[in-house]
């Protein structure tokens, strides 16, 4: 603004210069203290799941379950110990939740599904499921195809979870994915298990016919 008053700055020279030197110089020692503590908070001496040790005879620091021991996330009290849902608990409740909030399975959304399978999915599982999609013809591992038995008769949970927590070396897309869209996914799957698996006589009559005339 033009004809405002302008100030001067304090002048860098003197005891008020020097006192701020002396602050910053403390500062940074003291900060340095800090990532010190941090680091040793990071860094405790401490044993990794299955990590090897001579402390024990079998050579690792993983201890087995006493006999009759049930994991928190597993059992009748699964959901109550401590106050505290267990994981399979919680995870059974926010894939119910997904799913009554998901809308009526139409045309729409097994579009929805596609398309997102289609970014998110094929990569690896190829367009149609059979697990040869580009990333796989480029060295990764190929997962199963989804037109084995085993998966066609898997529950839509199964799909589901794997989307949320991964499988084997499949990464979790429970970051990038949604849980109503995770179930989107599952119904195009089931989509793409029926294109492959089709039994003639539960097809309408018309294609039927044009089956049987294109033979
Ligand atoms: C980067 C590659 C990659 C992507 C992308 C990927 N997967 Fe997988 N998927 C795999 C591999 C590899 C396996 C086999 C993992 C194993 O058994 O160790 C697998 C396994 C699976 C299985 C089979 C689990 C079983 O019971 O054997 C399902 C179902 C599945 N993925 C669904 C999905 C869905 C849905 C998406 C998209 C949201 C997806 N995957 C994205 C690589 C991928």
């Amino acid at each position: 603004m033009s004809g405002s008053p302008r100030f001067a700055s304090a002048p860098r020279t003197g005891c008020f210069a020097l006192a701020r030197s002396a602050a910053a110089i403390v500062a940074c020692v003291a900060l340095a203290g800090c990532e010190q503590v941090m680091r040793d908070m990071y860094e405790q001496p401490r044993f990794d799941p299955d990590e090897a040790t001579q402390l024990f005879d079998n050579g690792s620091a993983t201890r087995a379950p006493p006999a009759g021991s049930v994991a928190r996330s597993r059992g009748d009290v699964a959901a109550t110990t401590s106050g505290r849902r267990g994981v399979e608990a919680v995870e059974a409740a926010q894939a119910a939740y997904a799913r009554k909030k998901l809308p009526p399975i139409t045309a729409a959304l097994l579009a929805r599904g596609q398309q997102r399978f289609d970014i998110y999915c094929a990569p690896c599982h190829g367009i149609v499921g059979d697990g040869d999609g580009p990333v796989v013809r480029h060295g990764f591992p190929a997962p199963p195809s989804y037109h084995v038995d085993r998966l066609r008769e898997a529950p839509d949970r199964h799909f589901f979870d794997v989307v949320t927590n991964g499988h084997g070396i499949m990464y979790s897309y429970a970051d990038r994915v949604t849980p109503q869209d995770r179930w989107a996914i599952v119904a195009w799957i089931r989509t793409l298990q029926l294109s492959q698996h089709a039994q003639v006589d539960s097809l309408p009559a018309r294609l039927r016919a044009r089956l049987e005339a294109a033979r």
